[in-house]
């Protein structure tokens, strides 16, 4: 018997999700208002786990599955006929989205420090943020790197330190849960699944496959596992002479509370470099966090040090003045 709170809780989940979605994805927006109001449909999510319910990775499994649902109908029709492999689906993938555009407010600072630098990217996905050596960028106007496939153009507010040439990568190592392979068909396709569509899933789906590209021609390493247990591995991986950077974007929300306390305590225990895109206040000192730990903008900072607020999707960065 579906509990009547558990029931409620998920639809006041789908109906907060309705704003949120509404600029990047009128469609999300729309099915997850149709979802908050279908009984059937909420019990399914009520049969799945915590963290396995929630509008993006249903939307994504769906989209994987079949393709978007036009509406709340064909929606409805597709989960409550197709209920065992959508299920399967949702509990074996994860949000992993990964946006090789959030290269280009990691740039100014990896420019920054010495190098050659070896690049450990902790909850790497696919690997796409392993590379930003290999992309080329436009700051408003100011273009860094010869044009490549995959093309960075990047809205700037404030003093960005736009570097004049590409960081020297030595090495390249991801860890995460679950690496994506992007030379396997069905991990590429689960990525393409994860881009909503709205306004810029066009251009999105255009720089994921660019970007995919590159990583199958020249893979990084990977490292399965999570994000404190490995990094002493990865680090034992970094070529004499590097300057080891652990870098992060998106991923801290995931890891939970005491997760977070633990691999913050590590990563400042290291004699590495520190570089994180994040939610405010997910690493400590950058903010009040939002809901969820995400919010309207990612805190770009350096060794603990907040240095921007940026489009949690690339696009944009905007330099905090030094006070
Ligand atoms: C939203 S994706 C971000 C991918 C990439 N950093 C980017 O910005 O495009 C978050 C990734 O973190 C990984 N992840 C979550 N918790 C993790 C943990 N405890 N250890 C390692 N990876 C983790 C997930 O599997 C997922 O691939």
């Amino acid at each position: 018997m579906p509990d009547r709170d558990d029931r409620r809780r998920l639809a006041e989940g789908y109906r907060a999700f309705v704003g949120e979605a509404a600029a990047e994805s009128p469609v999300y927006s729309a099915l997850a208002a149709a979802v908050a109001e279908d009984g059937e449909v909420l019990d399914f999510l009520s049969g799945l786990p915590e963290g396995r319910r929630g509008p993006p990775l249903l939307f994504g499994a769906l989209a994987y599955l079949g393709g978007v649902p036009a509406d709340g109908a064909a929606l409805r029709e597709r989960i409550l006929g197709d209920h065992d492999r959508l299920r399967t689906t949702m509990l074996q993938r994860t949000t992993q989205t990964n946006e090789a555009a959030r290269c280009a407010a990691l740039l100014p600072v990896l420019a920054a420090i010495g190098g050659p630098l070896a690049l450990i990217e902790v909850g790497t996905s696919a690997g796409l943020c392993l590379y930003p050596d290999r992309y080329s960028y436009d700051y408003d106007g100011r273009l860094v790197g010869a044009r490549q496939p995959v093309h960075l153009r990047c809205a700037t507010s404030g003093p960005v330190p736009v570097p004049d040439a590409l960081p020297h990568v030595g090495a390249r190592i991801g860890i995460d849960l679950n690496p994506l392979d992007v030379t396997d068909a069905g991990d590429l396709a689960w990525l393409r699944a994860l881009v909503w569509p709205g306004p810029a899933q066009a251009e999105r789906l255009q720089r994921l496959d660019a970007a995919a590209a590159v990583v199958a021609q020249d893979p990084p390493v990977l490292l399965t596992g999570d994000l404190v247990a490995r990094l002493p591995d990865a680090l034992a991986l970094v070529p004499d002479g590097a300057t080891p950077v652990v870098l992060h974007t998106a991923v801290l929300p995931y890891v939970g509370a005491a997760g977070r306390a633990a691999f913050v305590e590590q990563v400042r225990s290291l004699p590495v470099r520190w570089v994180a895109q994040e939610g405010a206040g997910m690493v400590p000192g950058t903010g009040k966090p939002h809901p969820g730990g995400w919010g309207p903008y990612f805190v770009l900072s350096l060794d603990g040090r907040p240095l921007a607020h940026t489009g949690p999707h690339g696009g944009r960065i905007d330099w905090l003045t030094p006070e």
